[in-house]
């Protein structure tokens, strides 16, 4: 978690504010200081005793409190971020055309660090022209909005506009307070492949790795920190959905390379993190492999997988399309880990290969990485041992230089 920042959370009317009492203490968990300042609907949902209570500060709502201390401007210049949760239609539409009506909105004027809008709302507003064109202005002046989740909405229909899950609503702040992300990535689209595949061998039973997708997913939340519209390709990753990334599923090499030769079409840049299988089961049985009475054990035949990396960087969507490969290596007799890996950069033909060493800690289920990132052009970036989220944002500042 980062050091202690000023955070302004601001609350709009919709449902979910509910769900951002959670969201505020996860930020005051992690050692923030939080001031409330919910619009006159948000207290219709959720009164001032709790968000006084949760955030242990007065809770700031109308513009004619306290007017002697000029609260709109203090509050939007001493927070170190802003940000609004649930944003609602309605109070993007405020901010988009600079309306100052109520405190929020004139504490959106006043702010001078990151402004952060987590929207929630049903789809067919979060789709209307009129807020696609308001999201699109916010995006513009350098505000982060992050995409909604898509699941049950509030009733009984579902699609997408649900808020994300508050601990990750916390974690993207937090990624934004301690990494000083700039939306540098907005407008740009970003796919990333996370976790590893499974080749299934009969309904059971599965080739599979140690791959548990932190640090696919750590990219992926980075990205959307800096403003990026994400989408994070996931083979069988058991975590928490990054908020505003779109996420799609899949279990094997071959479903793997599907969704990333289709999410690449439009992407500015590709990652790919995930551990892929190199081979798989020749034949796949459709029903359970069955001991035999003679004690003997099946030989299973093993076909290569198709190279996805390869095939991304050899194929590019789009000119200037940004590649980034992963590479797990060790030195030989032969070279050390950097000579095979300048080796592996040039045989996947990426533009960024980050290659971490095997054998000290592969950092399997752990939230540190180590790395040397190789560009093709020659260049070598170290990263020390740290989080993955500073590994993350390290390759985000290289694929930035790229693109631009
Ligand atoms: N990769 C891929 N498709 C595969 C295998 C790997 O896209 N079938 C990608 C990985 O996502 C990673 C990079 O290639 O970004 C390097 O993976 P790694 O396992 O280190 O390399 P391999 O090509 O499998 O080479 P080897 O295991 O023989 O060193």
């Amino acid at each position: 978690m980062s050091a202690p920042s000023e955070v302004v959370l601001g609350v709009a009317g919709g449902i979910a504010a509910y769900k951002v009492a959670d969201v505020l203490r996860r930020l005051t968990e992690a050692g923030h200081r939080v001031t409330v300042v919910p619009t006159e609907a948000a207290l219709r949902f959720v009164g001032a005793p709790t968000w006084a209570a949760l955030s242990g500060r007065p809770v700031a709502h109308d513009v004619f409190d306290d007017v002697h201390q000029v609260p709109h401007v203090a509050l939007g210049r001493q927070a170190d971020a802003v940000v609004v949760a649930p944003a609602t239609a309605d109070l993007m539409a405020r901010a988009a055309t600079g309306r100052a009506d109520d405190l929020l909105t004139s504490v959106l004027l006043t702010a001078r660090g990151p402004v952060i809008f987590v929207p929630a709302m049903h789809t067919e507003m979060w789709e209307h022209p009129a807020t696609v064109a308001n999201v699109a202005t916010l995006r513009r002046r350098g505000a982060i909005v992050v995409e909604p989740a898509v699941g049950r909405l509030t009733g009984v229909d579902s699609g997408k506009g649900r808020l994300p899950e508050p601990d990750q609503i916390a974690g993207l702040v937090d990624d934004v307070l301690t990494h000083g992300a700039q939306p540098d990535l907005s407008g740009r689209h970003v796919v990333v492949s996370a976790g590893g595949t499974r080749e299934f061998l009969d309904p059971v039973r599965f080739l599979g790795n140690r791959s548990s997708g932190r640090q696919g997913y750590a990219l992926a939340r980075a990205a959307a920190a800096r403003g990026a519209r994400v989408t994070a390709v996931a083979a069988n990753v058991q975590l928490d959905d990054p908020a505003g990334v779109d996420v799609v599923r899949v279990t094997s090499a071959a479903d793997l390379y599907e969704a990333m030769i289709t999410a690449a079409r439009e992407a500015d840049a590709v990652v790919m993190a995930a551990a892929v299988a190199d081979f798989r089961p020749a034949q796949y049985v459709s029903a359970k492999i069955k001991k035999t009475d003679d004690g003997s054990a099946p030989t299973i035949e093993l076909e290569r997988t198709r190279d996805v990396l390869a095939h991304l960087s050899a194929h590019r969507a789009r000119p200037g399309q940004v590649v980034v490969g992963f590479a797990a290596e060790t030195g030989d007799d032969t070279g050390d880990v950097l000579h095979h890996a300048r080796a592996k950069l040039a045989a996947k033909g990426c533009d960024l290969l980050v290659v971490n060493e095997v054998g000290v800690d592969r950092g399997f289920e752990s939230d540190q990485n180590e790395a040397v990132i190789l560009g093709a052009d020659g260049t070598s970036v170290p990263v020390e041992r740290g989080p993955k989220s500073a590994l993350a944002h390290v390759v985000w500042d290289l694929v930035r230089d790229r693109l631009s």
